[in-house]
């Protein structure tokens, strides 16, 4: 291992390689799968492995299944209980063949689960549970090379092969990674969290050593970096971090990755390579935010709150959120458009979604100053001067810096009344835009108690407190 590679720097912050030692034993005993975990993993992904070879044998399918992801690594955490299979078929089959048959034998491998579900990626595949594992059957083309893949999900097994052999004996250092990034809320690439993906940190402990590299490395990033171990990158990405995928020189393996994500992971990394400590491995949960510390909170802060409230459609959260945010940044503009700031705002979903706006002032006056055209623009003068000249306004038509101006009364004054009478003109992704048209209810201030959830009540505190 390289992590003697890090004394030199360590001695220059508080830190010692005692408590570095420290830290990694006691992390890791927390982490790392028991033994008895490992047999049970490895003995139901070894049944279902038979039991889909098995299954195409009797339908006369040319398939083979495969264990993948972490748990065909070494690399997941303890009680993760997640499990990758895939069901590898010819490369050349048709893609309706590989979405009919590969449903069909999941489904039927599924029929023993405690639970299933059918979802869509790419194409389709199940998630069931067996045994308290999150078992995913993902069909897929069995190319030859990553460069002729048919589908995303094709990618997968080069990355096991590229990963197997290479993390043999590091797999400590990617468990310590992996907890690292939870507790700084910054781990899985799903685009609700935009963070760093398993096969990610995998690359990262690849190319840098360990751990401890890895943390070296980062405190010295900065967004535009590029990391590219096989140096075969074939094009260029504007993303915050690019780590070109080893089996496939076209992708960024860090795409998904937000500059905010990438800047807390390299703030993290030079402050616990300055004072180490085994804080920075736990995964914090915000207590609930009880109705008079709301109410506390906002005197204080002195600002408003608008609560934006519907059932969440039936989706998967990659499809979900990409549209919530999408609402989100919409409301916003609108927001900012009447002249309300917007100083934060968040999503958040489980049976309902959730969108908050806090506001320097939900109320505003009813005055607006308008300004019009320069003076010597003479066409559009008069087109302002006979808008204007009747209408009901505060003032004349008068001229300042230039300029026409007229102070006329305000469309809305109010945020909630604004957001009740034009959230229909925002542009919504098309789950979400169904939902709305199904119902929703707008909050203001104490009204957002009205919202019991305890889930909510944390993820408020965790807006305030960030
Ligand atoms: P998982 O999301 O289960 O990740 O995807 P993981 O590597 O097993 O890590 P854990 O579960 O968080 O410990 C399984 C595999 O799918 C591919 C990777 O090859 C990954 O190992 N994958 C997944 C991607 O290529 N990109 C992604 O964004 C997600
Ligand atoms: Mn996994």
């Amino acid at each position: 291992m390289r992590l003697l590679n890090s004394r030199k720097r360590l001695q220059v912050g508080d830190g010692t390689m005692d408590d570095i030692d420290k830290i990694r034993t006691s992390v890791l005993s927390r982490i790392r799968p028991g033994d008895a975990e490992k047999q049970k993993l490895h003995e139901l992904a070894h049944s279902m492995i038979e039991r889909i070879d098995d299954l195409g044998k009797i339908e006369g399918l040319d398939i083979r299944a495969r264990l993948v992801g972490s748990s065909a690594r070494g690399t997941w955490l303890a009680g993760e209980r997640d499990l990758d299979i895939f069901i590898m078929f010819q490369p050349d089959v048709t893609r309706e063949f590989l979405e009919e048959k590969g449903l069909f034998v999941a489904r039927k491998i599924a029929e023993k689960a405690e639970s299933c579900e059918e979802r869509y990626a790419e194409h389709p595949y199940i998630s069931a549970v067996f045994d308290g594992f999150e078992v995913d059957i993902v069909p897929a083309f069995g190319v030859h090379s990553a460069a002729d893949i048919r589908s995303a999900v094709d990618r997968t097994p080069f990355h096991n092969n590229y990963v197997l052999p290479r993390i043999r004996g590091f797999e400590d250092e990617v468990l310590l990674m992996k907890q690292f990034m939870k507790g700084a809320g910054i781990y899985g690439s799903e685009l609700k969290t935009h963070g760093f993906s398993g096969y990610l940190v995998e690359l990262l402990v690849i190319h840098c050593g360990s751990f401890m590299d890895v943390l070296e490395a980062a405190c010295g990033w900065k967004p535009g970096m590029t990391i590219d171990i096989e140096k075969h990158a074939s094009m260029e990405h504007k993303d915050p971090l690019v780590v070109v995928d080893p089996t496939d020189p076209d992708r960024n393996v860090a795409a998904s990755l937000s500059l905010d994500n990438l800047c807390i992971f390299i703030d993290r990394a030079c402050e616990f390579l300055e004072n180490p400590d085994a804080s920075y491995f736990n995964v914090k949960v915000p207590d609930v935010l009880d109705d008079d510390g709301f109410r506390k909170m906002m005197k204080a802060r002195g600002t408003s709150l608008i609560a934006i409230e519907f059932r969440a459609p039936d989706v998967v959260e990659d499809v979900l959120f990409p549209q919530l945010h999408k609402m989100e940044e919409s409301v916003k503009e609108m927001l900012e458009r009447y002249d309300f700031r917007v100083y934060n705002s968040a999503v958040r979903a489980d049976a309902n979604a959730v969108l908050i706006f806090e506001l320097e002032a939900s109320g505003l006056p009813d005055l607006k100053k308008h300004a019009g055209p320069q003076v010597w623009s003479r066409q559009h003068a008069l087109a302002f001067k006979s808008k204007y000249s009747d209408s009901i306004a505060f003032s004349n038509i008068h001229i300042r810096d230039g300029k026409y101006m007229v102070e006329i009364p305000r469309k809305y004054s109010n945020a909630k009344k604004l957001a009740v009478m034009e959230l229909s003109k925002c542009s919504l992704g098309k789950h979400v835009g169904l939902s709305i048209k199904e119902g929703y209810r707008i909050l203001e201030g104490d009204e957002i108690l009205k919202i019991r959830d305890e889930e909510f009540r944390r993820f408020l505190r965790r807006f305030f407190e960030k």
